[in-house]
């Protein structure tokens, strides 16, 4: 890849919520810039931090012994004054200020409408997918999600042990903000009774409740439902559900361990290749990209064209974790 060495020092940042492979990003990034030539910064707190100037000096050995740990060791936030142009503005000047005239930008969707706004004041800015929903349209790949739905997988697993010897309904909520990839995901993985996916549910409790009301009746000893955040509400469900059937039933919300823990094989070397090649790419002197993984492809994409995809449930996945349930099977 011919690099024109324009850039001459980068600042990486995480935004919005964090996710596990973030460090291995934050560590290609640095030592793939290092190795060009570049000189390497750390931006605290994202665009907060980026406000405060919370900016440090990053070295190959800064990044040791990280490439294995949960979180960020950047720190992330969120920041509203960043949705203003005052704020972009501001951002922008501190960047100037610091002499980063390159920004790697990792985290979701809103966080890319911000290095949008800053390539448009003149900062260099490329986008790594870094969040565990796997919402953003433009990658079939983001950093976290895999680490997520394993930690996820791992704990319905637990919940149906002592769901089956209690003979019990279980109601397991899994994050993913309005999208419902982790909810299906682990209802394939987990061989779930019912999968409730914002994109799909029909709010047709009734259905439910005749669902497990048959399957106790053919001897089935447990019946889980895993339930995506952006339905929620999976308490007050499961009391409609109990008093209804008759049977005992609970409900857990993993909540934030889905977003911790050490990252797996693939989140580590799908964010080390991403992190290095938003370096390459600000090398190239591009900006307003954002990195992608496509059909078996790391590619890059304009960021006001990822952002205007929409993204879409699988159908057939869709259609196979309904088959594979027990509720289907005659
Ligand atoms: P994610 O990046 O995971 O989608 P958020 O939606 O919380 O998480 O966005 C992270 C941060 O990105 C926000 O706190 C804000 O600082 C910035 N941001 C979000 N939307 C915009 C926007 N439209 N313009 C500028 N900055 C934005
Ligand atoms: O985007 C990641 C995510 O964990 C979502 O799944 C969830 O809706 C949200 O962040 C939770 O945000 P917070 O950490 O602010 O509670």
């Amino acid at each position: 890849m011919a690099t024109t060495n324009k850039v001459k020092t980068i600042g990486v940042l995480t935004s919005g919520g964090d996710a596990p492979g973030m460090n291995a990003a934050i560590r290609a990034a640095v030592r793939r810039g290092l190795q060009k030539g570049v000189q390497m910064k750390g931006i605290l707190k994202g665009y907060d931090g980026l406000m405060n100037e919370e900016i440090i000096d990053m070295t190959a050995r800064d990044v040791s012994d990280t490439i294995e740990r949960g979180g960020t060791i950047l720190y992330t936030a969120r920041c509203a004054e960043m949705r203003t142009l005052e704020g972009q503005k501001r951002a922008a000047d501190v960047c100037r200020k610091h002499g980063i005239d390159g920004l790697v930008v990792i985290g979701g969707d809103g966080s890319f409408a911000g290095a949008q706004k800053l390539a448009a004041l003149g900062i260099n800015t490329v986008g790594v997918p870094g969040t565990i929903d796997l919402d953003i349209a433009c990658t079939e790949y983001t950093i976290g999600f895999d680490t997520a739905v394993n930690t996820a997988m791992e704990a319905i697993d637990k919940v149906r042990d002592t769901s089956t010897s209690h003979e019990r309904c279980s109601i397991i909520e899994v994050m993913g903000r309005n999208a419902g990839y982790i909810a299906l995901w682990c209802g394939i993985a987990n061989g779930a009774e019912d999968i409730l996916l914002p994109e799909k549910y029909d709010y047709d409790e009734q259905k439910i409740i005749n669902n497990i009301i048959e399957n106790r009746r053919k001897g089935k000893k447990h019946h889980i439902i895993v339930n995506a955040e952006g339905i929620g509400h999976s308490t007050s469900m499961a009391r409609r559900i109990e008093a209804a059937t008759g049977i005992e039933t609970r409900a857990t919300i993993l909540g934030h361990m889905q977003r911790g823990g050490s990252p797996t094989c693939k989140d580590r070397v799908y964010a080390s290749i991403m992190g290095a090649y938003a370096v390459d790419l600000l090398l190239e002197g591009k900006t307003d990209r954002v990195v992608a993984y496509k059909n078996g492809e790391y590619v890059d994409y304009d960021i006001d064209e990822a952002l205007s995809m929409t993204k879409t449930l699988p159908e057939y996945q869709w259609e196979i974790a309904r088959a594979l349930s027990y509720n289907y099977t005659k």
